[in-house]
């Protein structure tokens, strides 16, 4: 009898755990049921004014889940310059003001009901979904972290010159695979870099002089990309998919296959054999089976350290703790 309750207990704990970590599809059906249809509507509306925001609004939900879990905790302002979102890999991010467009029209609708963790990741999948990509159901229910630290940032975030050792160091430190990499990596269909992230390809890559380029890197896009990026001009913007960056699609994968993926990360993904497998297996088509990964990858990546219960709160105001 004692070993039948213990045995009880043990299942109840595993299905609890099971729930936390796993998270739970339309978590705000009862609670806040427009939730997800609002979201939508606003981010079609912000891509219709700015196509290019769908980059960075993609981005931020990866910059929020690898820093302190998906906890919303990258959209928090420092008055003294001291949050994530000063530290240098994310002076770039774009798109706060539609995130606090969707929470000011969630807060109207459902006061004090859905999360900026939430918005965050409900954003990313309605991008994906608006600019071609395939959709998937978001796990919702995170809530709000509290802290948010500039020195979470760097050590973090994974940087644009990492090799691939260091690139599968830091998406299993986050629980995500060697393919979760490859997929996720895909997501730079979408938006632009600065010369800064790569220019150390273009000149003086290995201290013999200005002509030196990466030798990873077609040459021809070298060049191609010397003239935008030229040694001591203006950082500036540089499309990652050339001609398709507005555009959801399998196209990264052709670019790095061809030694035209702008960042050594990207470019890094040709030096292991599972990453460079899927490369080529998604270079010339098999869209399908690169939105189907994607979508898996992304709900993996949402399910980084997250807040669940009573842990957090729920924000009035995504920039600020209650
Ligand atoms: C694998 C490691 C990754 C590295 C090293 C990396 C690095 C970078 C860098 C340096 C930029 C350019 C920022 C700028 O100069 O403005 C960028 C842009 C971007 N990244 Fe990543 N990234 C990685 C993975 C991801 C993931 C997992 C996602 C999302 C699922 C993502 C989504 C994006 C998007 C959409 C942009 C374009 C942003 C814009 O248009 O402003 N990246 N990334």
């Amino acid at each position: 009898m004692i070993t039948l309750f213990v045995k009880l207990v043990i299942n109840l704990i595993l299905l609890l755990r099971e729930i936390n970590s796993k998270g739970m599809v339309g978590f705000y059906d009862s609670s806040c049921p427009q939730a997800e249809e609002i979201t939508a509507k606003i981010v079609t509306d912000a891509l219709s004014v700015a196509p290019t925001l769908s980059g960075p609004l993609l981005r931020l939900f990866f910059h929020d889940c690898f820093v302190r879990g998906c906890d919303a905790s990258v959209l928090l302002n420092s008055p003294t310059q001291q949050a994530e979102k000063d530290a240098v890999p994310n002076k770039s991010l774009r798109g706060f003001d539609i995130i606090d467009k969707v929470k000011t029209a969630l807060e109207k609708k459902c006061p004090g009901i859905v999360s900026c963790a939430d918005i965050v990741a409900l954003v990313a999948r309605d991008v994906v979904v608006k600019t071609g990509g395939s959709t998937w159901n978001v796990e919702t229910g995170r809530r709000d972290g509290n802290i948010s630290l500039l020195s979470d940032a760097i050590p973090n975030l994974p940087s644009p010159f990492a090799d691939i050792g260091t690139l599968k160091t830091s998406f299993k430190s986050k629980g995500l695979s060697v393919k979760d990499l490859a997929v996720l990596s895909g997501a730079h269909t979408l938006g632009t870099g600065h010369c800064a992230a790569f220019k150390n390809r273009l000149y003086n890559f290995t201290g013999k002089g200005n002509s030196d380029f990466d030798p990873t890197m077609d040459s021809n896009y070298v060049n191609a990309l010397r003239k935008k990026c030229t040694i001591n001009g203006t950082d500036n913007l540089v499309q990652m998919d050339p001609g398709s960056s507005i555009v959801f699609d399998e196209k990264y994968y052709l670019q790095v296959s061809k030694k035209r993926g702008l960042f050594q990360s990207d470019a890094a993904l040709l030096d292991d054999s599972e990453t460079k497998t899927y490369v080529n297996d998604h270079k010339s088509g098999n869209a399908d089976s690169f939105f189907q990964d994607f979508a898996v990858s992304m709900v993996n990546m949402g399910r980084i350290e997250v807040l669940t219960g009573t842990a957090g709160q729920i924000r009035k105001v995504c920039s600020r703790v209650n």
